[in-house]
């Protein structure tokens, strides 16, 4: 996601700028930008594309300006063109600002702004905040940001400054996050401790609904138009330490961020006691809806293990049929895609070659595609006809944690928006959905504080003495997240993993069970309950070693099984979202304990761009 630095002391600030958004590289960005006040006029320089292009355009002078701001843009509303990128100005090029988050309610600013005269040069959302603060300014720029803020719904860290106080930087926070660094008599504010490290250690983490105003003399903070105080840290990482949020590695880093990463791919589209979900994203027409005849969902790896959880609930609310293919082999199989399929592919990266083959093999066959993808200017994402972004926030490392989870949000949201819009849903089947689908961020924040140690504990026993393979069985859904428990404990800790059906493994596979074989056995499908007990018997009985996965407080499977790993309750259909974690964990820490490169496991790719 977005990078930001801001800058005010006694020093050049382009160097700053350049080197704090040098290492902030790593958030991924598709454009980048600084501006700085240099004798009471604003330098600009933007450019899309990597840190080089504007180092290039930057070129030698740098200038002796002692205040700057600077952004690594990652796409979301607007393409990463220059125009697109930050720092964005007002209408007399006096304010620059930038923004990381998503302003919800641009619309309805832009609309007012333009019917008052401001002119918009780009399609973000971002720049109604510069033409907000040209609004409300009256020589006060921390004044005018407390005002701007009162009307902004959405998330956001912004950092601004005005050529009429040239020593001055203001910033807002609410919901994405914005550090303040204390130096010695220059001070900093930045998304990211990395950027920061080299400069001091003293640091400051704004809360939200803060707003601050950083000069030479120091920073002050105001909440709720009080000035209050904020305690300050010392940061002992080094900066590789700090990029990775305090974290060893990016794999356990991005599976914390699932709670904030899921809030994310909810906003906008259903808020709490919201009536309903809005996809305004995608403007389907009526007839379109009602004459698909059958969803093709495709997809590789972890994506596709999404897109079952997918089928699966597609299946259930709307009553249509849904197909899932491997996308490498989607294309081959001559597959029965016209007009009235409803084509859906799932990526990240939104680069997987076998997926974007699939994309243009459909719209080929004369089918609309829908895309489910992370990066917002992918080729998946702007050739598909239709696109639902997750918003999870760059994913470093290769095992893909936040993304999948965010896709089954994607899918659930999507299902029941459709569901709806066909009339297959009631208000009250749809108000209960929609209700636990709110809890759902909170919920995987508790189980990630709640059960990390045991999970450490239990891989330790599973794994620690040699074992080389593992099975991961269950039914219905849990079958599909249990072939990504398999697939992440394979990529990432070599141990051999198999997902299986839960009542197919007596057709040949458990002649592979003996005493000590590990198994995780996941029971959240309470109307499959009583016959997952009698495969875990089964298993037992030739010795296997039973860790089930259930709800909190499910003392059936608690005393069948050797050991359990509990999450907290929610609806069967929505299980997923948390049933996963643990499995994530699992494999993280089978990594750990046998010494592997977790973020960059051997052979494989973060994306997959050849067939
Ligand atoms: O970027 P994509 O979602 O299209 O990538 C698809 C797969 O390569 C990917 O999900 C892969 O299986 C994961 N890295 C596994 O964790």
């Amino acid at each position: 996601m977005c990078g930001i630095i801001g800058y005010v002391g006694n020093k050049p600030a382009m160097p700053i700028l350049i080197n704090a958004l040098l290492s902030m590289e790593y958030r991924g960005y598709d454009s980048a930008g600084v501006a700085l006040i240099e004798q009471e006029n604003l330098r600009l320089v933007r450019a899309p594309g990597k840190m080089a292009n504007l180092l290039k355009k930057i070129g030698d002078d740098h200038g002796l300006a002692t205040v700057g701001i600077g952004h690594t843009r990652w796409a979301t509303h607007g393409a990463p063109t220059e125009i697109n990128a930050h720092p964005h100005l007002d209408c007399q090029g006096k304010i620059a600002l930038l923004h990381n988050g998503i302003i919800e309610n641009y619309l309805e600013i832009k609309t007012k702004l333009q019917a008052q005269g401001h002119i918009f040069r780009s399609d973000t959302d971002t720049e109604v905040l510069p033409h907000l603060l040209e609004h409300y300014y009256q020589g006060d720029l921390g004044a005018a940001m407390r005002k701007v803020v009162t009307e902004l719904r959405g998330a956001y860290a912004i950092v601004a400054i005005c050529v009429q106080e040239p020593g001055k930087l203001v910033a807002a926070r609410q919901d994405s996050p914005l550090i303040v660094g204390l130096g010695d008599k220059e001070f900093f504010f930045a998304s990211d401790m990395a950027a920061l490290v080299e400069h001091t250690r003293e640091m400051m983490v704004l809360q939200n609904g803060d707003v601050a105003e950083l000069c030479e003399e120091g920073v002050t903070v105001y909440h709720n138009n009080q000035k209050v105080g904020r305690r300050i840290l010392h940061v002992e990482w080094d900066k590789e330490a700090a990029q990775k949020g305090g974290y060893p590695h990016y794999m356990i880093k991005e599976i914390h961020e699932q709670g904030v990463a899921l809030r994310q791919t909810l906003r906008g589209r259903l808020e709490r006691n919201a009536a309903a979900i809005d996809l305004g994203e995608l403007d389907f027409s009526e007839e379109y809806i009602r004459g698909v005849n059958k969803i093709a969902i495709v997809a590789c790896g972890t994506a596709y293990h999404a897109g079952l959880v997918g089928k699966y609930a597609l299946e259930k609310m709307l009553r249509l049929p849904v197909e899932v293919d491997i996308a490498s082999e989607f294309r081959y199989r001559d597959p029965l895609v016209n007009s009235q399929t409803l084509v859906i592919v799932v990526s990240q990266s939104g680069e997987t070659a076998d997926t974007l083959a699939a994309l243009r093999e459909s719209k080929k066959r004369g089918a609309k595609v829908l895309a489910i993808c992370n990066v917002v200017a992918s080729s998946i994402a702007l050739e598909a006809d239709y696109v639902l972004f997750t918003y999870a926030g760059k994913e470093t490392a290769v095992a893909s944690t936040k993304a999948y989870s965010t896709q089954l949000m994607i899918f659930y949201m999507f299902a029941i928006y459709l569901a709806a819009r066909l009339g297959k849903l009631n208000a009250s089947e749809q108000q209960k959905l929609t209700e636990e689908l709110c809890a759902l961020p909170e919920k995987v924040q508790q189980l990630l504080s709640d059960t990390e140690k045991r999970i450490k504990a239990l891989t330790e026993k599973l794994f620690l003495e040699g074992r080389q393979d593992c099975f991961f069985i269950g039914r219905g859904l849990d079958n599909y997240v249990a072939m990504e428990g398999a697939l992440k404990l394979k990529e990432i800790s070599y141990i051999h993993a198999e997902a299986y059906a839960a009542g197919e493994l007596k057709h040949g596979t458990i002649a592979l069970i003996e005493p000590g074989t590990p198994v995780i056995a996941l029971c959240t499908q309470q109307s499959l309950q009583e016959k997952m007990i009698s495969n875990i018997k089964e298993l037992q009985a030739r010795g296997a070693y039973v860790a089930g996965l259930c709800f909190l407080g499910n003392e059936q499977i608690e005393q069948v099984c050797e050991e359990t790993l509990q999450v907290p309750e929610t609806i069967d259909l929505l299980a997923p979202i948390l049933s996963v974690v643990p499995l994530q964990m699992l494999a993280y820490y089978a990594a750990l304990a046998r010494e592997c490169d977790v973020d960059q496991p051997r052979n494989l790719a973060k994306s997959v761009t050849v067939e």
